[in-house]
């Protein structure tokens, strides 16, 4: 997708179809020039067509012949308190119809909205993330959007970090909506590899027997009833003269049958989606020359399939993780925890300044929070605040749970050191609890997007969250990283 910075103003665009978002809490007003343009048409089709701004309402009017665009197209954004917000649903919305009504360049303008980057950032990011698709196996229909057009003021270095920010969030959407027979752990791998090259990242891929060597137990437990040899890939953007390490680690179950305990046929049938937070990590990995990241991050995903083969690992089970603790598996379909006590002991090697991790942990945390927002636990408030601001900058929304001692207490075990399973309730706070354990003291932090990562129904979705993943993540990780 080709994104820009229109020269002239705004009634000079050569373009396909002109957007304009429409505040309800401001009405017609901001748009007096361009009603003025369009002979009073503005006004008069609004009033026919009782649009009045409301949220995620469009009207599409022709320009005949009073404008170089042909199209102008109206897009409610409800009240717009929260200004970005509005924008970049707007903005998607304007690049889904504009792709209905198979039209390649899109031009966004936002009078009436403050004219900052921040604005037009939003209106980029809502472009690129309502015109995602996921095409590697259907190609939709209509053509795709091709350009997108910003009507400043605007920085380009605002606007380009923004087109970067969604086209990270598009990599990992990719990845997600991908089939679990395609994405398994050593295409995840593979895929690691080719962001590693890219980004000019080192790179370790740890398959079977290194994992055995190096004494991550767990990891190969999960994986042992699959014929897919786990891996553990470990990517290290190392800038000259960072500032602060900081270790992000992903849960990548390319596939979560539950193991023994196996899932309903309903709990199923998303679990291609629980490699998400791997997907995350290295899209955010990806992206950090590019934004120019003064940090030294290392990405340390665990990828593996969780399945049911005649070695599988059982309940009742004792296994000892990377960094030596033991954990009696008390059930199979906790998986998530127990490949991450891993990846997080691995991740000590480089005395991190922060760690954080990203997983499709618990059924519990979409009971919590729905389809709406991605719990957020840790053991560092400062670190906590600085991720909650920036899922507050990017649009994704993220809610704190607590981390008393007493989910600690509950996930001990009586025969080893942890369990990894503790009974149902807090269980978004069991989990985090356990991965707790793993982190040797060092500030973290945890983001359960079990609910937030895969919309599969309506609830959730949004113009610019489609069907399918959603990158979740991407943009927040992204946003804390260059502004820390
Ligand atoms: N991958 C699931 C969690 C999940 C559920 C992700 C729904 C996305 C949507 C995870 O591995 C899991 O099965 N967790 C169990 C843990 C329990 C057995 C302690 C759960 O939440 O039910
Ligand atoms: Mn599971
Ligand atoms: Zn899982």
């Amino acid at each position: 997708m080709k994104v820009t910075v229109a020269r002239g103003p705004w009634h000079a665009l050569r373009t396909d179809l002109l957007a304009v978002p429409v505040r309800e809490d401001a009405g017609l007003e901001p748009l007096t020039e361009l009603d003025r343009a369009l002979s009073g048409w503005v006004r008069q089709a609004a009033e026919l067509n009782g649009f009045a701004g409301k949220r995620d309402r469009t009207l599409l009017l022709f320009t005949h012949g009073k404008l170089p665009t042909p199209r102008v197209l109206l897009v409610g954004t409800g009240k717009a308190a929260d200004v970005p917000d509005a924008l970049r649903r707007a903005a998607a919305l304007a690049a889904r119809e504009a792709q209905a009504v198979r039209v390649r360049r899109v031009s966004l303008w936002a009078p009436g909205f403050p004219a900052t980057d921040t604005s037009a950032e939003a209106l980029v990011e809502g472009a690129l993330l309502g015109a995602y698709r996921y095409t590697r196996y259907k190609h939709p229909e209509d053509p795709p959007l091709e350009a997108v057009e910003v009507v400043g003021p605007a920085s380009l270095s605002a606007v380009r970090r923004a087109q970067r920010l969604a086209q990270a969030t598009c990599f990992a959407r990719d990845l997600v909506n991908g089939p679990p027979n395609e994405v398994t752990p050593p295409a995840l791998a593979q895929v690691a590899r080719e962001v590693a090259r890219k980004a000019g990242l080192a790179i370790r891929v740890f398959g079977p027997r290194q994992l055995e060597r190096m004494g991550a137990r767990a990891i190969l437990a999960v994986g042992a009833g699959s014929r897919q040899p786990p891996q553990m890939v470990v990517l290290d953007y190392r800038p000259a003269r960072a500032r602060r390490t900081v270790v992000l680690a992903g849960k990548g179950v390319t596939f979560d049958a539950g193991g023994l305990d196996i899932k309903t046929h309903e709990g199923m049938e998303t679990m291609k989606a629980d490699m998400a937070g791997a997907a995350a990590v290295l899209a955010v990995l990806q992206a950090l020359p590019d934004l120019g990241v003064r940090h030294r991050v290392v990405g340390v995903v665990g990828a593996v399939e969780n399945l049911l083969g005649d070695a599988a690992f059982k309940p009742g089970d004792i296994i000892r993780t990377l960094d030596g603790k033991t954990v009696e598996i008390t059930n199979t379909d906790a998986e998530g925890r127990v490949v991450l006590a891993d990846c997080l002991a691995y991740a000590q090697r480089y005395r991190p300044d922060a760690v954080v991790d990203i997983a499709t942990l618990t059924g519990a945390a979409v009971v919590a929070l729905g389809y709406h927002a991605a719990a957020v636990l840790g053991n560092d408030r400062a670190l906590v605040d600085a991720l909650l601001r920036a899922g507050d900058q990017a649009g994704e929304r993220i809610w704190e749970l607590p981390l008393y001692e007493e989910f600690l207490e509950a996930m001990r075990s009586d025969v080893a050191d942890l369990k990894n399973s503790g009974g149902r309730y807090g269980g978004a706070q069991k989990g985090a609890a356990f991965l707790s354990r793993f982190v040797g003291g060092r500030p973290w932090a945890h983001l359960d997007i079990a609910g937030v990562a895969y919309l599969d129904t309506q609830e959730g979705q949004a113009p610019h969250l489609p069907k399918g993943a959603t990158g979740f993540g991407v943009r927040t990780l992204l946003r804390w990283l260059v502004e820390a």
